[in-house]
């Protein structure tokens, strides 16, 4: 840092500028691009199938409303949260009236005082956004989370895995000029901005740099310690499924494999 460049702001402004930004809401709106559920997420449809009309479901992080086009027209409630002003006024403006048990307010994951304990049938913070947090904050995150479940109910929730990082710094060649440059930046980034690769995967959860969110860090987690974690926290079912191909992950080695680049957690709370 140069004597008369800013300070850099604390990370958790830092994330907050980047995701009220133009560009951040635009891109999470999906505008010339098809809506779509990653694997993982399409359980949910079934696993509720008949139940949906009577669901309430808080979809936390929300964005741009990704989730909300499938989700808000299933669930008899849909709440849509997000700590970023930018994605709700977008998620309003855009499904303003389409549903009448759909809403949209701000709110942070860490600190969901606005629900009440047991009330949600299914709490889902989709595309790793609890990623976006440091570990002591996820931990408060899922606590908020459950608390504000329905006993019985599901919290549901994605994370990056420890083990696709090595995969991060591989450089990609793209026959297109612009998408070749593109991946030159991205390459030089992550190559700059993390230690090697042994040197990172060394703690359970790790701070790591992927050049998907501007300037940020993000917290990719191992399966298995994450598995556990939830287990310690008081979910007495949890379930892991591969985003990649939707698969379950069974045992501890079927998620410490690169090609599983995330992980999607089915937590059950005790009845
Ligand atoms: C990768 S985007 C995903 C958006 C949307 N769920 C989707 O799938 O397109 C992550 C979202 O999480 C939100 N987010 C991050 N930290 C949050 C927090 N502590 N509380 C609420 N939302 C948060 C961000 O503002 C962003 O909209």
């Amino acid at each position: 840092m140069s004597a008369s460049s800013p300070p850099a702001p604390p990370p958790e402004t830092s994330q907050l500028n980047y995701w009220n930004s133009e560009n951040a809401v635009a891109y999470y709106s999906y505008d010339h691009r098809p809506v779509f559920l990653y694997y993982p997420e399409l359980r949910l449809l079934g696993m509720f199938q008949d139940r949906w009309p009577q669901m309430r479901v808080l979809d936390i992080g929300v964005g741009a409303g990704r989730t909300t086009q499938y989700f808000a027209e299933l669930a008899g409630t849909y709440v849509g949260i997000d700590f970023s002003q930018g994605m709700v006024d977008r998620c309003q403006q855009r499904f303003a009236g389409r549903w009448p048990g759909a809403s949209f307010q701000q709110g942070d994951a860490t600190d969901l005082h606005q629900h009440a304990d047991n009330s949600y049938d299914l709490v889902l913070f989709s595309f790793n956004g609890v990623d976006c947090m440091s570990p002591e904050k996820r931990e408060m995150a899922l606590k908020e989370m459950q608390r504000v479940c329905k006993p019985g109910g599901w919290v549901v929730f994605s994370s990056h895995n420890v083990y696709s990082i090595p995969l991060i710094p591989k450089f990609e060649i793209h026959p297109h000029p612009m998408r070749f440059l593109e991946e030159a930046r991205r390459w030089w980034s992550v190559k700059q901005k993390n230690p090697p690769v042994e040197q990172v995967m060394t703690t359970p959860y790790v701070r790591y740099y992927d050049a998907t969110i501007g300037d940020n860090y993000l917290i990719f987690s191992r399966p298995e310690v994450q598995a556990r974690d939830l287990q310690a926290l008081g979910f007495t079912e949890v379930r892991r499924y591969a985003n990649n191909d939707g698969r379950e992950l069974i045992t501890d080695q079927d998620g410490q494999h690169p090609s599983v680049s995330w992980v999607y957690y089915f937590c059950r709370k005790q009845s």
